[in-house]
C-alpha cells in the first residue's frame, strides 16, 4: 500500500515536473510561471522563517514565501516567531529579531521603498530587512527573484536597494465603458458596471504582479477623462479597489477632466481662479480622502486635442495645475500634468510643448510633476528625447513610456520595449554638462527634487494573458524594473524575466534574450528608419499609409507632415535652416544634431531634409540605405521565427503555439511596411530597389486600398 502511494505520488511529480512542456499554460500566471531553477540554490535556502509582526502585507509575504519555495523545490516552509540559526529573518525594525541585527540608522536610510537582504558568509540565516511593510515586501520579492534567477548558490548575498523613483505608477488608459484607448488586450481589467459589489479576482492578481516588480501606484482611468469618475458612485468604486491594492503597497490615483466644476458642479465655469471653482476642488479633494485616506493624486491631461483646460479662460498651465495641487496638498496628493500639447496652429509639432512649458519653469507647486512623453511628438518607435528633459531646471518632470504598442505593431508584434526605455533613460542631454542623462535629471540627482516619478502607458486588459502577446508581459515587466532601478541593463530584464516566465533552459535564454534585445530595431527598420516617424495610418496607427491624405484633416496628423518626400528628396528639415528645433536642444547636441554630418544617422530625417543621393558615412546613397534599413528590419523578424521554431520543446505547445501565430503575423506586415514606404517614396525617388534585396510582394494601388480593421486588433 505505501509502496503503491510513492509510487503513484513520484508519478504525478514526473507528471508534474513534464507539466511545461506538455500541459497547455495560458500566460495568465505572468513571470510567476516558471517555479523551477538549479539544484544548487534549492540546497542552501532555509525553510524556517521567522516574521515577528503582523497586517495583510506581512500576510502576502508568508503566503508568497509559503507558495514559491515549496514549488521551487526547496521545501514546506514552516513560520516561527522565535530566532534560531538556519533560519530567513524578515521584518522592519518593529521586529525585536530584526532590532538586533540592525541599527535604525541603517533602516532608515532606505526610505519608504527600501530594503537590505543579507546573508554573510558561513552563515545560514538569510536577513531581510526594510524600514516599512512595503519594503519589506519588496524585499521578499527580489529574494524571490534571486533564487529563480541566480546561478550563484546564494551562499553570501548584501544587497541593499533604493528604488530610483519615489512614484512608479501606470498609466491606464481605460474608459469607463470598458474599452481601452489604444488596448490591445481586450476590455478594461477593471469591471466599473460590477463594482463595487463584485469584485474580479483579477484586481489582486493585478497588485501582486505590479508589487513584485515594484509599480506602487495605478492611475485608472483614461487621461481623456470622463468627468463621472469623480462622482460619488464612481469614487465608491475606486475606494473598493484601493482597498485592494492596500497592502501591496500600490495607491490609486486618478485622470481628472479640467471641466469638472462645470460638467459635474454645475458650476457657471472651470476657471482656475474662480473662487468657487477652487472651492469645488477642495471639496472634492477632501471627499476623496475621507474615503481613500492614501489616495496618490491626480492625472490631467489639459488643452491637448481638444480636451479641456486653463487657456480656455485665458490661463497658464501652471494656474491649472497650481489650483489642483493646493486642493490635494493638504492631504499629500500631487498632480501629474501632462506636457503632451501641441496647438493645430502652430509651430513645428516637435516644438511646441517645450515653447508652452519651459516659460513657466519655476512657477509651478512643489507637489506639481510635468509629466513628458519621451519624445517630442508621440511615442514613435524612435524619437530624439523631449529637449524638455533638462530645460526646466527648477520643474520637477517625469518621464512617460507607452507600454501599450499603439505605433509599434500592437500587441501582434514582438517587441521589448525595454531596450527604447534604456536608451532615453541613458540619453545625455547636456543640460548641466556631460552626464545630464534623463535619469538622472528625472530620479532627483541633478536637480534634488523632493518627489520623483515616472509612467507608463498600460498594455494590460482582460486577455487571459493580461496583454494580447506572451512577450508584451516582458514590457510591463520591464517598466517596473527600470522604473525599481533606472541603472539596470535591458539584457539583464529579459534574461531574468525569461527564466521566470518560460524556462531556465541556457540555450532558450541566450538565443530569446538576442531576440528580444534585437527586436526594437526591428520595428524601427521595417517602420521608420533613419529617423523617419509618423507614417502610420489615420487613426489605427497599425499599418502603414504615407501617402495619407484625409481632406479638412490637421496637417501634423498627416504623414506627408513628416516625412516631406519630394522628388528632391525626404525628410523634416528642423536645423537652423528649417524650424530652429535643434536650438531647443543644449551645446553640443545643438550644433551635433544641426549639422548634417554629425547627426546620428539614426535622427538623419528627423533633424533634416536630404536628397535621395545623399551619401550616407558608409557610402551608401540615402535610398539605397533606407531600401537596406526597410529589407534588414524584415529579415530580422524571418531570423527570429526561425529562432523561436528552434525552441520547440523546450517549452509549453500553447505559448509556442501562440507566439509561433504571431510572429508569422508580425513578419507579414513587416513586409507590408517595407513594401508600402519603398513603393511609395520611389513614385518620388524614381530609383530602383537594389538588386540583391527581396523584390516587393504587394502593389502600391493595392496597399492604398486597404481598409484595416480594427475589430481583430483589441
Ligand atoms: C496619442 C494617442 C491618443 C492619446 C494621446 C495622449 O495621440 O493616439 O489616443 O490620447 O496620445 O497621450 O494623450
Amino acid at each position: 500500500m505505501k509502496i503503491k502511494s510513492i509510487i503513484s505520488s513520484l508519478f504525478i511529480l514526473l507528471l508534474v515536473n513534464s507539466a511545461s512542456f506538455a500541459q497547455a499554460i495560458d500566460g495568465s500566471q505572468l513571470w510567476f510561471t516558471n517555479q523551477q531553477h538549479s539544484a544548487k540554490v534549492r540546497t542552501a535556502i532555509p525553510t524556517i522563517v521567522c516574521i515577528q509582526e503582523e497586517s495583510a502585507t506581512f500576510q502576502i509575504i508568508k503566503e508568497e514565501l509559503a507558495e514559491s519555495i515549496p514549488a521551487l523545490g526547496i521545501g514546506e516552509v514552516s513560520f516561527t516567531q522565535k530566532t534560531a540559526k538556519n533560519i530567513v529573518l524578515v521584518g522592519t525594525l518593529k521586529s525585536k529579531a530584526i532590532a538586533s541585527q540592525l541599527n535604525e540608522d541603517e533602516l532608515t536610510k532606505l526610505g519608504n521603498d527600501g530594503f537590505i537582504i543579507r546573508r554573510s558568509k558561513g552563515e545560514g540565516t538569510i536577513l531581510i530587512a526594510a524600514n516599512t511593510e512595503f519594503g519589506t515586501l519588496y524585499g521578499v520579492y527580489e529574494f524571490l527573484r534571486l533564487i529563480k534567477t541566480s546561478s550563484s548558490d546564494l551562499a553570501e548575498i548584501d544587497r541593499i536597494e533604493i528604488p530610483s523613483y519615489h512614484r512608479r505608477v501606470l498609466n491606464h488608459w481605460d474608459n469607463l465603458d470598458g474599452t481601452v484607448e489604444r488596448g490591445y488586450a481586450g476590455h478594461s481589467i477593471w469591471k466599473w458596471d460590477e463594482l463595487p459589489s463584485t469584485i474580479s479576482p483579477r484586481y489582486e492578481a493585478y497588485a501582486r504582479a505590479n508589487a513584485s516588480i515594484g509599480i506602487n501606484g495605478a492611475v485608472l482611468n483614461n487621461v481623456n477623462a470622463n468627468p463621472d469618475i469623480l462622482t460619488k458612485d464612481y469614487l465608491e468604486k475606486v475606494k473598493v479597489i484601493a482597498g485592494i491594492f492596500r497592502p501591496y503597497g500600490i495607491k490609486v490615483y486618478l485622470s481628472v477632466n479640467f471641466s469638472s466644476p462645470k460638467e459635474l458642479g454645475g458650476l457657471e465655469n472651470s476657471d482656475p481662479l474662480n473662487d468657487q471653482v477652487k472651492a469645488w476642488w477642495n471639496d472634492k479633494a477632501d471627499e476623496i480622502y475621507s474615503m481613500i485616506p492614501d489616495f496618490g493624486g491626480f492625472l490631467v491631461k489639459a488643452n491637448s486635442e481638444g480636451l479641456p483646460g486653463p487657456q480656455d479662460y485665458g490661463r497658464t498651465h501652471a494656474d491649472g495645475a497650481n489650483m489642483l495641487a493646493d486642493a490635494l496638498a493638504p492631504h499629500g496628493g500631487i498632480v501629474m500634468w501632462r506636457a503632451f500639447v501641441y496647438n493645430p496652429d502652430g509651430d513645428d509639432r516637435a516644438k511646441q510643448a517645450y515653447k508652452e512649458f519651459v516659460p513657466l519653469d519655476g512657477q509651478f507647486r512643489k507637489n506639481v510633476i510635468i509629466q513628458l512623453k519621451n519624445g517630442p511628438i508621440d511615442f514613435q518607435p524612435r524619437e530624439p528625447f523631449s529637449p524638455m528633459f533638462g530645460a526646466m531646471k527648477y520643474t520637477t518632470l517625469m518621464p512617460e513610456f507607452q507600454i501599450t504598442q499603439e505605433y509599434l505593431g500592437f500587441s501582434d508584434h514582438l517587441v521589448f520595449l525595454s531596450t527604447l526605455f534604456e536608451e532615453c533613460l541613458n540619453t545625455d542631454t547636456y543640460a548641466e554638462g556631460p552626464n545630464t542623462t534623463i535619469a538622472r535629471i528625472t530620479d532627483g540627482e541633478v536637480f534634488n527634487d523632493s518627489i520623483t516619478a515616472i509612467a507608463g502607458v498600460a498594455n494590460i486588459g482582460e486577455d487571459t494573458n493580461w496583454c494580447g502577446h506572451h512577450f508584451a508581459q516582458s514590457n510591463w515587466y520591464a517598466f517596473g524594473r527600470l522604473a525599481w532601478n533606472n541603472k539596470l541593463s535591458s539584457a539583464e530584464i529579459a534574461n531574468e524575466w525569461l527564466k521566470q516566465t518560460f524556462t531556465q533552459d541556457a540555450d532558450f535564454v541566450a538565443q530569446m534574450q538576442t531576440v528580444m534585445l534585437q527586436s526594437r530595431e526591428a520595428v524601427v527598420d521595417y517602420m521608420t528608419p533613419i529617423g523617419l516617424h509618423h507614417l502610420m495610418g489615420w487613426s489605427h496607427h497599425h499599418g502603414p499609409e504615407p501617402w495619407c491624405e484625409i481632406p479638412g484633416a490637421r496637417p501634423d496628423w498627416l504623414p506627408t507632415y513628416y516625412h516631406k518626400a519630394d522628388s528632391a528628396g525626404i525628410g523634416f528639415d528642423r536645423s537652423t535652416t528649417g524650424s530652429e528645433a535643434v536650438l531647443q536642444y543644449a551645446e553640443p547636441l545643438r550644433s551635433i544634431y544641426d549639422n548634417i554630418s554629425t547627426c546620428p544617422e539614426m535622427y538623419l530625417l528627423w533633424f533634416h531634409h536630404l536628397s535621395w543621393d545623399y551619401i550616407l558615412h558608409n557610402g551608401n546613397t540615402l535610398w539605397d540605405e533606407l531600401c537596406y534599413k526597410y529589407s534588414s528590419g524584415v529579415d530580422r523578424v524571418k531570423v527570429f521565427q526561425q529562432t523561436w521554431d528552434r525552441m520547440e520543446g523546450k517549452i509549453d505547445v500553447q505559448r509556442f503555439k501562440d507566439v509561433q501565430a504571431r510572429l508569422a503575423i508580425q513578419a507579414t506586415e513587416a513586409m507590408w511596411w517595407r513594401d508600402a514606404c519603398l513603393l511609395y517614396f520611389q513614385t518620388f525617388s524614381g530609383k530602383p530597389i537594389p538588386m540583391e534585396l527581396e523584390r516587393p510582394v504587394h502593389v502600391l494601388e493595392k496597399l492604398k486600398q486597404i481598409k484595416f480593421d480594427m475589430t481583430h486588433h483589441n
